[in-house]
């Protein structure tokens, strides 16, 4: 089939350089979307993604474009989202095309993700072209950001187009440099189909919705195919294209990007990167699929009602099928119940699950403080990989811990570098580079332990720069690391949900602050309360709780009974929710409160 009218293309960019916003001039101006029906970011569909103003989910559209050439093209974008946790939709959006506009913002200039999502976009040899967007801004630096691009991204200058998303300037040149500059999809290497599942989304209606890009072949209603990872067999219902919305077409040709409705009513059954074919005429090879991804970062998601446990599962499922990355299995602790150990690419990617949880599924839970994977090399020549301090073993049976390191690239304004360097030495990383960009900004590159950009690295390195700094990252390795186990007692009685894996030297620190929050949240009792931080036998930090003296009915002076039984009724109510370790009962928050805060 000719091939030579399509072009499939992504946009990438750093956060807020104004992708969305170029996607919808394109689908407006290509007339895709009637003048009447454009909202601000169409593309943006989910609640969360428009309240935010990020992009999480990536989200193909078809449109046809009548070029200056005369020709009808068809163009099918897959907008990307921006954040670092969020990459992996980046290169699965890549694959599936031939070539990416570069979205930088010229007031701006070339930030963290310009720099990783070129490298990611290079990686899959997709034909790349820069575009200065918001040129319109007086303070918009087109001349200045160009050379940037040259400079580190090894793009000439002369490349880069100049545009205003928001006015609409330059964008006509756009469609016609996605014409000239991205290269049709090549041939497929054989007539059978062969369609690369990049994104699955489940329907209430319609069960599970795949969408592919056909890389050869084609997919007709009514066709018998199969799933070539999972060895599954489906009879596809619809096949159809997103016009933006999803529209039926007879038939998915090669080439292009759309969508499958097949009798797939599981969400479990469609693994991302899988490849669809024919079962009748079976391709005799997959593509190749996409780079596995691995959850970098854990943490307990417990349902605050018991009862929603069943519901929680549920919905993990559900979310499951629309984010690859996403990983969980049953699990249950002494504090929080019954629930599930979650596994995310970083916290982001936490907190955004546990809001869809919250918003889509109506659930009320709790997250336990985060955790990495450690690799535990035992004396007896075995490795363990450990994500729960209670799964570690005797240290006696230890040779030696490693942790996970990332490779980070941040620019910064000069003039808080001292700042910056300060804050990646406390988090004990190391530089490995700096480059200057111009005379304001430096790219600094460093290694950094996972563990300790986990909770406030990036808060941090945004109020050091007033905003200005960006950050973006890749894991890198796991490194040997001087780490212990450090356990909290009360009243003598370690507290495993309370169990930490910490590097020797913050562990102090940790659990001084640890043992100061708990004594904010445990009540007092009828006896005086120790809370210690130990390492090993060493205790390290101590907090006590006095104990109490009036009964708590003493303040009613016998007079209103009724206020009284209330109060005793309430104390009842308060004690079903607690915990006892060992002698003392701890109310349900307190664990929340301690799990949750730093
Ligand atoms: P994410 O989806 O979060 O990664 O962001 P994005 O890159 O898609 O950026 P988005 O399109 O949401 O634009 C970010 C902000 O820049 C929004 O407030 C836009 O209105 C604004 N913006 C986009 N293009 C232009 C432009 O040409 N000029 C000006 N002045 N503002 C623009």
């Amino acid at each position: 089939s000719d091939l030579s009218h399509i072009r499939n293309f992504c946009i990438i960019a750093h956060i807020d350089h104004g992708k969305s916003t170029l996607a919808d001039r394109i689908l407006q101006l290509t007339g895709a979307v009637e003048e009447r029906k454009m909202k601000e970011q169409l593309l943006d569909d989910m609640d969360l993604e428009r309240e935010r103003g990020i992009t999480i989910k990536a989200h193909p559209v078809s449109m046809n474009y009548k070029a200056k050439d005369g020709k009808t093209y068809q163009f099918n974008l897959i907008d990307t989202p921006g954040h670092v946790d969020f990459s992996y939709e980046v290169s699965r959006s890549l694959q599936a095309c031939e070539g990416a506009i570069l979205v930088v913002d010229a007031a701006q200039g070339v930030e963290a993700q310009t720099v990783s999502n070129t490298y990611l976009a290079e990686e899959q040899n997709l034909a790349i072209f820069p575009v200065l967007n918001k040129i319109e801004l007086p303070n918009a630096q087109p001349e200045v950001v160009a050379q940037q691009i040259e400079d580190l991204l090894a793009i000439e200058a002369s490349d880069c187009l100049t545009v205003s998303a928001k006015t609409g300037q330059g964008i006509a040149e756009v469609l016609e440099a996605v014409v000239a500059r991205i290269p049709p999809p090549k041939p497929g290497v054989d007539s059978s189909a062969r369609g690369l599942v990049f994104d699955s989304k489940y329907d209430a209606f319609r069960g599970v919705v795949v969408y592919l890009r056909l890389f050869s072949g084609s997919l007709k209603p009514g066709e018998k195919v199969r799933m070539m990872g999972s060895e599954m067999d489906y009879e596809i219902k619809e096949v159809g294209i997103f016009a933006p919305d999803p529209t039926p077409v007879k038939e998915l040709k090669e080439g292009s990007v759309g969508y499958v409705i097949a009798n797939i009513k599981d969400a479990s059954e469609i693994q991302i990167g899988d490849t669809m074919t024919s079962a009748r005429h079976p391709a005799a090879t997959p593509l190749p699929g996409f780079k596995e991804i691995h959850p970098m970062v854990f943490a307990g998601i417990y349902p605050i009602e018991t009862s929603d446990y069943e519901k929680l599962g549920k919905s993990l499922d559900k979310l499951k099928l629309n984010d690859a990355a996403f990983t969980y299995q049953a699990e249950s602790s002494v504090a929080l119940g019954f629930g599930f150990r979650c596994g995310f690419l970083g916290l982001l990617h936490m907190e955004i699950v546990q809001e869809r949880l919250r918003r889509e599924f109506d659930l009320d839970i709790i997250a336990s403080y985060p955790n990495v994977i450690y690799r535990v090399n035992l004396k007896s020549g075995e490795t363990l990989e450990v994500d729960n301090p209670t799964m570690l073993p005797d240290v006696m049976q230890v040779q030696s811990m490693e942790e996970p390191f990332i490779k980070a690239t941040i620019i910064t304004p000069t003039d808080c570098l001292g700042d910056m360097m300060q804050l990646i030495m406390e988090k004990r990383g190391e530089i490995t580079h700096t480059d200057s960009i111009d005379a304001q900004r430096v790219m600094l590159t460093c290694d950094l332990p996972l563990n300790e950009v986990l909770i406030d690295f990036y808060d941090r390195l945004k109020s050091i720069s007033r905003g200005y700094a960006s950050m973006d990252y890749e894991y890198a390795d796991y490194r040997e690391s001087d780490l212990v186990k450090m356990d909290i007692l009360i009243h003598s009685e370690p507290v495993d949900a309370f169990s930490a894996i910490v590097h020797r030297s913050k562990a102090v620190y940790r659990g001084r602050q640890m043992c100061a929050s708990l004594k904010d949240v445990i009540p007092r009792q009828a006896f005086s309360v120790a809370i210690q931080a130990a390492l090993g036998g060493k205790i390290i930090a101590r907090e006590t709780i006095r104990a109490y003296r009036k009964d708590v009915t003493a303040k009613c002076y016998g007079g209103d009974i009724s206020r009284k039984r209330k109060l005793l009724e309430r104390q009842k109510e308060g004690k079903k929710k607690m915990k006892s370790i060992g002698k003392v009962n701890i109310p349900q928050e307190a664990f929340i409160a301690v799990l949750k805060t730093k």
